[in-house]
């Protein structure tokens, strides 16, 4: 069972101006001396409504080969149906902690349920942070019982959500194969096709007195296959690039797509997973609704057979996904 959330500890810390020392990072990390200041960076922005389908495959492609992230506009997700998941998460991070704990993340649970941290830091550090993780598709790795039952509309909000996600990883994941000379439906198929699991979290990250100090997220790349994620409107996310810490313009209703570890992995490198952070903010709230497309647990993934010959050995090892993902969380080496 886990004990104060990071929302409890800021409501302490708002009042006195300072925050606990396992919130404070290292020089290296702290984003008021590693951010450079000034710059948003303009990350790519595909409209994914465009029929020119060649041009969308280039674009995809090359974003995903050059950033590790990008952000798509007209996607077809309707704006309704992304406040409606805004709405109903965060009406249920306001609820009394009591009522949130209902869901709590317990040792059998896995990772689903409400909890902090995840991660285990190598120094000890904290994100300031609190999380929720739920399955939302396909139906049979769905428990709603770690799904909140308040506010009541929680779970319509989300199936409506994910029904239409769907749509969009796949369009993703055809260019994806396409932009690297595979067949449109290699590399859905390579990271466990119709039994691909989507994976919703919802990060809120509560005002923080020292935002110069603390980080929301410490700096990791995913270790999904894609990751979509809704931002709400407070600036955090931010990208390493070119030696620097850059924050990532926020676009009302696009939605940001980040290459993860497996993509990596299956297209031998070519697609980079994006490395990020999240910062946090004096006054506001921020939160954000990533979901992880994760191949099923016992699936292996591996850099596909096509795209490995003399000249491009393979870069990973292939192994099942619950083996990739317990290396992760636990900073063991793949
Ligand atoms: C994550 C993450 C980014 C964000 O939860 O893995 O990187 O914008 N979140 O909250
Ligand atoms: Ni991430």
């Amino acid at each position: 069972m886990e004990v104060d959330g990071v929302q409890a500890v800021a409501s302490i810390c708002k009042k006195v101006d300072i925050i606990p020392s396992e919130f404070i990072r290292s020089e290296n990390e702290q984003p008021a001396i590693t951010t450079l200041h000034g710059v948003v960076l303009e990350v790519p922005v595909i409209d994914l409504s465009d029929s020119d389908e060649a041009k969308l495959v280039e674009l995809v492609a090359e974003s995903s080969k050059n950033w590790g992230i990008f952000q798509v506009v007209n996607h077809g997700i309707p704006d309704e149906s992304i406040s409606k998941l805004i709405e109903v998460g965060k009406e249920f991070f306001e609820l009394p902690r009591e009522e949130k704990e209902v869901i709590a993340k317990t040792p059998e649970s896995g990772i689903e349920g409400y909890g902090t941290s995840l991660e285990k830091e190598i120094d000890g550090k904290k994100g300031w942070v609190d999380h929720l993780f739920h399955r939302v598709w396909p139906p049979s790795a769905i428990n709603f019982k770690y799904w909140p039952k308040n506010p009541p509309s929680y779970r319509e909000a989300n199936e409506k959500y994910a029904e239409k996600l769907r749509e969009v990883s796949d369009k993703l994941f055809k260019y994806l194969s396409l932009g690297i000379g595979l067949e449109g439906h290699e590399m859905k198929a390579a990271a466990g096709g119709d039994d691909l699991i989507y994976m919703m979290k919802i990060n809120y990250y509560p005002p923080c007195p020292r935002p110069d100090l603390a980080l929301g997220v410490a700096a990791h790349t995913d270790m999904s296959t894609l990751t979509i994620l809704v931002p709400n409107e407070v600036q955090g996310l931010q990208v390493f690039r070119d030696d620097n810490w850059y924050d990532v313009k926020y676009i009302p209703n696009a939605l940001i797509i980040h290459i993860g570890d497996q993509i990596e992995i299956m297209s031998n490198g070519k697609y980079k997973a994006v490395f990020h952070r999240t910062t946090v903010n004096k006054e506001k709230t921020r939160m954000s609704w990533p979901v992880f497309l994760e191949p099923p647990a016992e699936h292996e993934v591996g850099p596909i057979s096509k795209l490995v010959n003399e000249e491009n050995p393979s870069k990973y090892k292939t192994k099942k996904f619950k083996d990739y993902f317990y290396c992760k969380l636990n900073k063991l080496p793949q």
